[in-house]
């Protein structure tokens, strides 16, 4: 049994993540691949229930950025051991809509714990497991910012979502977090300008894809 490649998409919000997971899993599963689009926080029953703990706003009780942290490395330690392991072994793609370098820049670059310590909680939570690849949409935070708000205003999400009430320094910080990281790391992580349309991004995906495994997806 071939073992199955683990993708993730990271940047910031409002960059199309959701959108070219989806786009990139169908397109994969047409082409004869078994693939999972999977999201953290979430990806098992008990990642969904600690995904709607940190979406939540809590009236009078606002999370600690630790408690944040331990919550996240508790979905990531689920989804690798119930999901991805057993998955990945069976021959099974999954293409993760964020993973732990959102932990890295949301609650390290952005928040301000400690990065070493980290790398450490990521590490114990996911085993070592890292992805295949790691493709980060990148864009201009404000371009970002007006894409998350017209979503938001179609679904009515905008209150309820704890992250989307930041300001645009902290998007920037995020977004600089991101493109540290993957300085850090360039034989996982792929650059994709998101600045261009839903089907130019998913081309240049595509593309991505298809040099990195040396295959064509499509
Ligand atoms: N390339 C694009 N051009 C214009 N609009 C886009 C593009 N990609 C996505 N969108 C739209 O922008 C909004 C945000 O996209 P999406 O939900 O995929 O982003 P995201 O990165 O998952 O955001 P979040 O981090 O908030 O979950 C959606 O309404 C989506 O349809
Ligand atoms: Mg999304």
């Amino acid at each position: 049994m071939v073992r199955g490649k683990f993708i993730t998409f990271e940047g910031g919000e409002g960059t199309g993540k959701s959108t070219q997971v989806r786009l990139l899993a169908d397109a994969m599963n047409r082409s004869g691949w078994n693939v999972k689009a999977v999201r953290s926080p979430g990806g098992t029953k008990v990642g969904e229930k600690l995904r709607s703990i940190l979406k939540t706003r809590e009236e009078g009780e606002e999370l600690t950025a630790e408690t944040e942290l331990l919550l996240f490395g508790a979905c990531h330690s689920q989804m690798v051991e119930r999901l991805l392991k057993p998955g990945l072994a069976d021959g099974i793609s999954f293409i993760s809509d964020r993973f732990f370098d959102s932990t890295m820049v949301y609650q390290g670059y952005a928040r301000g714990l400690d990065l070493e310590m980290l790398e450490r909680i990521n590490a114990f939570s996911c085993r070592g497991l890292k992805p295949d690849l790691t493709i980060l949409l990148d864009i201009e935070p404000e371009l970002g910012m007006r894409r998350s708000s017209i979503r938001a205003a179609g679904t009515g999400a905008l209150e309820n979502d704890r992250f989307d009430s930041e300001t645009l320094a902290f998007h920037t910080a995020v977004r600089e977090g991101f493109l540290t990281i993957a300085a850090k790391e360039p034989e996982r992580f792929r650059i994709i300008s998101a600045s261009g349309t839903i089907d130019e991004v998913a081309a240049a995906v595509k593309d991505c894809v298809n040099h990195e495994f040396g295959l064509e997806i499509l």
